[in-house]
């Protein structure tokens, strides 16, 4: 449904900077945080504090469809959609932490992972898993300009995480974002034989676009179950699960990553 997608306009572009580099900003804040013995309910209420007493801004998932927590935090086999807890965090968990802010109207959506005690402390196969599925992002954000379609974007990724055997979650895509924290178009992280699905991969790229990329990479099956809670995304096999996000817009010449960190060189 391309016809659907809302193209921004400059000064639309400008709020999606301006909520992108705030949710890029509270990644980077909340980094220091996360450490052996924390819970996932105190990182929430760290970063909630910050969204809305420093940024003035809005913590985008608190009560949105029912989610009861301001972040997302996915340890070790939660594919994506976790609900911060008084779970502490051990050494040797990976966790993504999913941050969406709301300025001015405008959303911007960002995840990255964080090994609990450092690099070394995960398995070889968890640093494996994180490092490729960001590859798989950034693969996928070099790819992204005028004129390629989203089948382009979805390829790349399938590509690079088939060749390290890694499964792609089909369950949860990457979206379009502005005004809505999800609108067209569906971005597919793998290439759909759905005949509804391929036809949204046949989506042209096209300046003032403005949407996430979002892989979930497994280590085995890519196949998920939701818990109870109606909330939680686990791998069917109890496999580890990776996810980085960005928010991006495109441009004349390709695309400009809107929740880019400092530490990042894209
Ligand atoms: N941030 C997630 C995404 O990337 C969506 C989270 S929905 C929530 O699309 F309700 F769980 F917060
Ligand atoms: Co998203
Ligand atoms: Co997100």
């Amino acid at each position: 449904m391309s016809n659907k997608i809302i193209l921004k306009t400059p000064e639309q572009i400008e709020k999606m900077r301006v909520a992108g580099r705030l949710a890029a900003e509270v990644l980077e804040m909340i980094e220091p945080y996360v450490a052996v013995g924390i819970t996932t309910a105190e990182l929430d209420k760290i970063c909630h504090d910050y969204i809305v007493d420093v940024q003035k801004a809005t913590p985008a998932p608190l009560n949105y469809k029912g989610f009861p927590k301001s972040i997302c935090t996915s340890v070790n086999h939660v594919v994506c959609h976790g609900i911060p807890s008084d779970k502490k965090l051990k050494k040797g968990d990976i966790l993504n932490i999913d941050v969406t802010v709301i300025k001015e109207g405008f959303h911007g959506d960002t995840s990255k992972m964080f090994f609990v005690g450092g690099k070394e402390s995960a398995s070889i196969m968890a640093q494996r898993l994180t490092e490729v599925t960001y590859e798989c992002l950034l693969k996928a954000i070099e790819i992204v300009k005028p004129g390629n379609m989203l089948l382009d974007v979805a390829n790349v990724i399938e590509k690079h995480a088939k060749s390290h055997n890694f499964s792609i979650v089909e369950a949860f895509c990457g979206h379009g974002i502005g005004q809505n924290f999800h609108e067209e178009p569906q971005v597919l992280h793998y290439v759909s034989k759905n005949p509804q699905e391929h036809k949204c991969l046949k989506t042209i790229l096209k300046p003032g676009m403005t949407f996430t990329i979002e892989p979930m990479i497994n280590a085995g099956k890519k196949q998920v179950t939701i818990l109870r809670d109606g909330w939680t995304a686990v791998t069917k096999d109890k496999n580890l699960s990776a996810q980085w996000e960005h928010t991006l817009v495109v441009t004349e010449l390709g695309c400009e990553v809107l929740t880019k960190r400092k530490d990042e060189v894209i």
